[in-house]
This record gives structure tokens, C-alpha cells and sequence, in this order.
């Protein structure tokens, strides 16, 4: 695995591979690497011809500037794992190069970021939105594969790449989730042992709003039965439960099975911001 720090040191690689005809995959990561990323990964390698995975902690997309300076970084472990698994490229920018200037931009994605994670953290999409764009340019790859656990991250990226013609064809890797059912995320390496356990209450109130709403419940005793569960719960705060549209974010008041529809939570457990969705009909 070769690693790279700058776009420079990656023109001439880029160049050969294509000359060669080859598709580049591209993985952009924050670190901290879980089986999730990992699972993206995988999936560059079986659909690519050669797999670059990016780690940089992006400061423009941290609203809260405690979670930034607090973000783990284990870039030692997350070379090896990388390696082991037959990464080609690791591109490890830091923030000069990402951010020679202090970027000005604003990038308004209109009504998917106003709401959940848009009304709650302010100006985070907007980082996401530059920092992927500058990744883009640097790399120049021809697929990028995202997540589906930031589910409105991927809304966000789908418009980015069609609103400015990104030449990159976007792939989406379902949620890896712990035996028990939490969704990997390098926020959980944060969580006490007491948070770790009641961080359960986000994927069993998705599981059971399913299970209720396919018993024909209406979504709004759905949703307040929820957020009275949420109260039982003495270290987890909940920030919001809906019910959406999974491409435009808007909230759905009734289910219906004829529409795309998917839940998504977001819950503090002490300190640590954990997020989660569930598609009820993908
Ligand atoms: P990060 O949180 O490191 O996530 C990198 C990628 O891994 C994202 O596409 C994310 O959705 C995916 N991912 C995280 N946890 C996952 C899980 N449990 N299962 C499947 N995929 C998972 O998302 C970011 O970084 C940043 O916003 C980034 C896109 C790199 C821009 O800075």
C-alpha cells in the first residue's frame, strides 16, 4: 500500500491507471476505522481495478468544536488494517493542504439540509459538501462509496455530484452493525460502558416503530410511544425520531407501503452524538 499526502504525488499514479483502462475506487474516511468502513472498502476492491481510501478529520464539518478536538485518531491501526486488506493508495492530507485558504464557500443543499441532522448541527453539510468536493478534484476517481448509516449524508452527496456535474458514480454500502445491533461508529469507542449498553435504545426503537408501523399503527402514537421509551433511558437524550422520505428528507406524518420511507434517529448517550436509520421500504 502505498501512501500518499498530497494531490501532486497522486497526478502521476492517477495518470497510470489511466492509461491502462483502470477503474479507480475511492473511500473517503475520517479514521478510526471500524468493520463498516471496512465494508466500503471491500467493496471498492471487488468493483474496482485499484482502491484509495482517504483519512482526514475534516475541521469545516465539526459544529461543535469539542467533538473535533476529542475525534479519536488511531491512524497507526488504520494503516495496518488498510494494508491487510489490500488497499492500494492511502491519501493522508492534513489541513494546510486540504485548506490552503480558509474556505468562503457556502454550500446551500436547499431543504435536506434544514432538517435532522441539518437543524441540528448548523453548517455541517456545508463542511461535508467541501470537503468531498476538494476530495473529488484531488482524486478524481470513478466511483466514491458512501454509507448508508449518514443516510442524509448521502442524500447531500447524491445532489452534490448531480448539481455539479461530478463525472463519479456513487455506490451506497448498507449499515454494518455490532452482534447486538449498534451501528458501528468511531463515536462508540467514547461511550462508557453504561452509555455503550443503553446506546441499544436507538436500534430497538427502530426495530420496534417497524414492527408496529407493518402492525398498522399510525406513525405519530409510534413516535410518542418512542420518545416516552427514550425517557426510561436515564443516560440517553433524544434529539429527534422521524419518519422520511430517504432521497428528499421530508418527514412522513402516516406510512404508507407504497412509498420509499425510512426512520432515523439521533440520540446524545452522555457526551457522545450517535446517529442511526432503518429503511422501512428501501
Ligand atoms: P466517517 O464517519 O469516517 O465515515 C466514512 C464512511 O463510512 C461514510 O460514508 C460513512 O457513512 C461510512 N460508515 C460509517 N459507519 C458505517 C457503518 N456502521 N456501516 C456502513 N458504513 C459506515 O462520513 C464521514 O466520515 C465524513 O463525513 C466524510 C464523508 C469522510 C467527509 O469528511
Amino acid at each position: 500500500m502505498k501512501r500518499i499526502n498530497t494531490p501532486s504525488e497522486w497526478n502521476p499514479l492517477w495518470l497510470s491507471h489511466l492509461q491502462k483502462n483502470e477503474k479507480i475506487g475511492f473511500v473517503p474516511t475520517m479514521g478510526a476505522l471500524h468493520q463498516g468502513h471496512l465494508d466500503l472498502v471491500q467493496k471498492s476492491l471487488e468493483n474496482t481495478d485499484a482502491t484509495l481510501v482517504s483519512i482526514f478529520v475534516n475541521p469545516t464539518q465539526f459544529n461543535n468544536p469539542e467533538d473535533f478536538k476529542k475525534y479519536p485518531n488511531t491512524l497507526a491501526e488504520d494503516l495496518k488494517k488498510l494494508e491487510s486488506v489490500g488497499v492500494d493508495y492511502v491519501f493522508v492530507p492534513n489541513v494546510e493542504t486540504m485548506y490552503p485558504d480558509k474556505a468562503e464557500l457556502k454550500l446551500d443543499f436547499g431543504f435536506v439540509e434544514r432538517v435532522l441532522e441539518g437543524e441540528f448541527r448548523p453548517g455541517h453539510f456545508n463542511g461535508v459538501g467541501l470537503v468531498v468536493s476538494k476530495l473529488f478534484h484531488a482524486i478524481r476517481p470513478h466511483v466514491a462509496f458512501f454509507g448508508q448509516k449518514d443516510l442524509q449524508q448521502v442524500a447531500v452527496i447524491k445532489r452534490l455530484v448531480k448539481d455539479l456535474s461530478f463525472p463519479i458514480e456513487l455506490e451506497i454500502v448498507p449499515t454494518r452493525r455490532e452482534e447486538d445491533g449498534l451501528a458501528m461508529s468511531s463515536r462508540n469507542l467514547r461511550l462508557s460502558p453504561e452509555e455503550r449498553e443503553q446506546a441499544l435504545i436507538l436500534i430497538h426503537s427502530l426495530k420496534k416503530a417497524k414492527k408496529e408501523l407493518f402492525e398498522g399503527k399510525f406513525w405519530l402514537e409510534v413516535k410518542k410511544e418512542i420518545e416516552q421509551d427514550f425517557l426510561q433511558v436515564p443516560l440517553a437524550k433524544l434529539d429527534y425520531f422521524e419518519l422520511v422520505n430517504p432521497d428528499t428528507f421530508e418527514s412522513q406524518s402516516e406510512f404508507s407501503p407504497a412509498k420509499k420511507s425510512s426512520i432515523c434517529v439521533a440520540a446524545y448517550l452522555g457526551e457522545i452524538r450517535l446517529i442511526d436509520n432503518l429503511p422501512i421500504i428501501p
